[in-house]
């Protein structure tokens, strides 16, 4: 196990999402698809007024349609901004996203986020108002087909017979359950989602990550999720970039397609959580310079 496990850390390698469908396939044996996204050597910076405090440093990503990417790294390593700026809310200071060859500059209703918080849908609208409402003011759907679209959506998170009910009259797994549906609804090229399962407790985490593969399994969206949990890395994604503390670095990448729920408890499991733990700690004592502030651990809401 520990020796599969160890050939799957190179970087970067090239890993054929899991089930991928026959028309994702490359046409010539050998030959890689372009990817859908891709960071290509992306440096980060934000301007405060006494510093610029340099958030990822030469990023380099290359998400496949159907893939299940996961950002993983400690609290404070830059998962947040890449997301960001893989949105297109924030420009790089060397380097660039492209998104099917096409560089990001702005934002767009190819990419759509979820955040971790509770309050990304405006409480005066409806479950239902709340899907639709990115539809119809995006220009996507007529009315009428963005709410046959939205409560295709709603019934796919199992939320179909809370259509008419208020946000603060749902739980917070529902709620995400909610955004879920909004983001997946606009058919996006590439969901992007900020630890959105963090704010929940380890039940309702569990069974939102299950309920994500489900959907992944209906639909085959292409996924780009950051979190700072090894574990949940290892069962969301097929494919994880380590980043290493700030400015984060793509240490490592691993293909985690063979983890999912029911391995999570087992021997095999733990022993390539450890081993990512490792990789992800070990090499601290030879941190890069460039960080100004005193790293953030892991275990702290990214
Ligand atoms: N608006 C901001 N202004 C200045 N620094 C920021 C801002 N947002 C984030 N940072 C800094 O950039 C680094 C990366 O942040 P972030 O992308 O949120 O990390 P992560 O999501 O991995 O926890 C952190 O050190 C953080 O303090
Ligand atoms: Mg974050």
């Amino acid at each position: 196990m520990t020796d599969s496990l160890l050939q799957g850390f190179s970087k970067p390698v090239f890993s054929k999402p899991r089930d991928v469908s026959r028309a994702l396939q490359p046409a010539v044996e050998n030959a890689l698809p372009a990817p859908l996204l891709q960071a290509r050597s992306v440096t980060l910076e934000y301007a405060t007024r006494h510093q610029v405090v340099r958030a990822t440093h030469r990023v380099d990503l290359d998400v496949y349609e159907g893939d299940r990417f996961v950002l993983l790294g400690p609290s404070g390593c830059g998962k947040s901004t890449l997301l960001k700026a893989a949105a297109g809310f924030i420009r790089p200071v060397e380097g660039e996203f492209v998104l099917r060859g096409r560089p990001i500059r702005a934002p767009g209703p190819d990419r759509i986020v979820v955040f971790q918080e509770f309050d990304q849908l405006p409480p005066w609208k409806t479950v239902l108002q709340n899907v639709v409402f990115p539809l119809v003011a995006s220009g996507r759907l007529p009315r009428h087909q963005a709410r046959e679209r939205a409560l295709h959506y709603l019934d796919k998170v199992g939320l179909a017979s809370f259509a008419d009910v208020f946000p603060h009259q749902l739980s917070g797994g529902m709620k995400q359950r909610v955004a879920i549906a909004r983001a997946l609804a606009m058919q996006p090229e590439i969901l992007l989602m900020d630890e959105p399962f963090a704010a929940l407790d380890a039940l309702t985490r569990r069974k939102m990550q299950e309920e994500l593969l489900r959907l992944w399994d209906e639909v085959r969206f292409t996924l780009l999720f950051v979190t700072h949990s090894i574990e949940e890395a290892l069962v969301v994604g097929n494919r994880v970039a380590l980043l290493s503390p700030r400015p984060g670095r793509v240490r490592a990448e691993i293909n985690s397609h063979e983890w999912d729920l029911t391995s999570s408890g087992g021997t095999a499991f733990q022993a390539a959580s450890q081993h990512i733990h490792r990789l992800l700690f070990e090499e601290e004592a030879k941190e890069p310079e460039g960080a100004v502030e005193a790293r953030i651990g892991m275990g702290g809401r990214g």
